[in-house]
């Protein structure tokens, strides 16, 4: 039997495959409990990270009845609902990498952050003066003030919306930024134009979704939409940051704004 594992903290996730019935998913389950102590509470995942919010299904098998997840990564602590926020356990090296570009003082905006994992462990691994993270997921905002007050940070403000529409919003301003995270969720809209409106001359961390004989025309719409924007940009490295199906990687562009 193939089954697919996502540990997050306290609950083990499992895929199995279609032909699997609920009597041996339950006994698989309840070994699987047997077997590892740190596990309390085992799910089934049904169907991938689907919406607007990226969000997953979930369906209870052993264990503990929750969906509360208590995850650490990278020394920090997480909490979040695993059928109300996104989150993947994959991205913690990418987070990890990601806050060791941050250099002093620099002000970071994370669009699309979740329950904040990248702007925690950016918080917490880097100098960074200030960090915003913008989510559009009210649950996910929930868990994301939980988790800046669980880590004891005092430089990360979380902001509820769609970033479009906060970004672009007068309080936020124009040219604010030194660094802008966008782990976009694999949706048609780049958000681009809104990063060139908000970055100043800086960096730009771009994930986007390809399969590697597009990842050409990945790199023109980038540099085209930073054209549109009247922004001087050069693309500093391109790198495979997981792979999301067949043959289809997260690709992260890491831009710099030269104007
Ligand atoms: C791929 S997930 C990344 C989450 C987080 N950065 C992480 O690493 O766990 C994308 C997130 O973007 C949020 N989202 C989708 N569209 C959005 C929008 N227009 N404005 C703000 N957040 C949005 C989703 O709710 C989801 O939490």
């Amino acid at each position: 039997m193939k089954i697919g594992y996502d540990i997050l903290g306290n609950i083990a996730l499992l895929k199995f495959n279609r032909e699997a019935s609920v009597s041996v998913k339950k006994k698989f389950a309840l070994s699987y409990l047997k077997n590892h102590k740190n596990v309390s509470t085992v799910l089934e995942k049904v169907g991938k990270f689907s919406g607007r919010l990226r969000t997953l299904k979930t369906r209870w098998l052993a264990g503990e009845k929750t969906k509360e997840a208590l995850y650490r990564e990278n020394g920090c602590e997480f909490r979040f609902n695993v059928d109300t926020c996104y989150f993947s356990s994959r991205l913690s090296e990418e987070r990890k990498d990601a806050a060791s570009l941050v250099k002093k003082n620099e002000n970071v905006l994370v669009m699309f952050g979740g329950v904040a994992p990248f702007a925690v462990i950016i918080s917490k691994l880097s100098k960074a003066k200030r960090i915003v993270s913008v989510e559009l997921g009210r649950e996910c905002n929930k868990y994301a003030k939980i988790n800046v007050k669980r880590n004891k940070l005092d430089n990360v403000e979380i902001v509820q919306g769609d970033v479009r529409k906060v970004c672009l919003s007068r309080d936020f301003g124009a040219k604010g930024f030194d660094r802008i995270v966008m782990a976009r969720p694999n949706l048609k809209d780049s958000f681009l134009d809104v990063a060139f409106h908000l970055v100043k001359k800086g960096v730009i961390h771009y994930y986007g979704f390809c399969k590697e004989d597009d990842l050409e025309e990945m790199k023109e719409m980038v540099l085209e939409e930073g054209k549109k924007a009247g922004r001087k940009i050069r693309i500093l490295k391109v790198k495979k940051a997981g792979d999301i199906g067949a043959y289809r990687y997260r690709y992260r562009v890491d831009l710099k704004v030269l104007n």
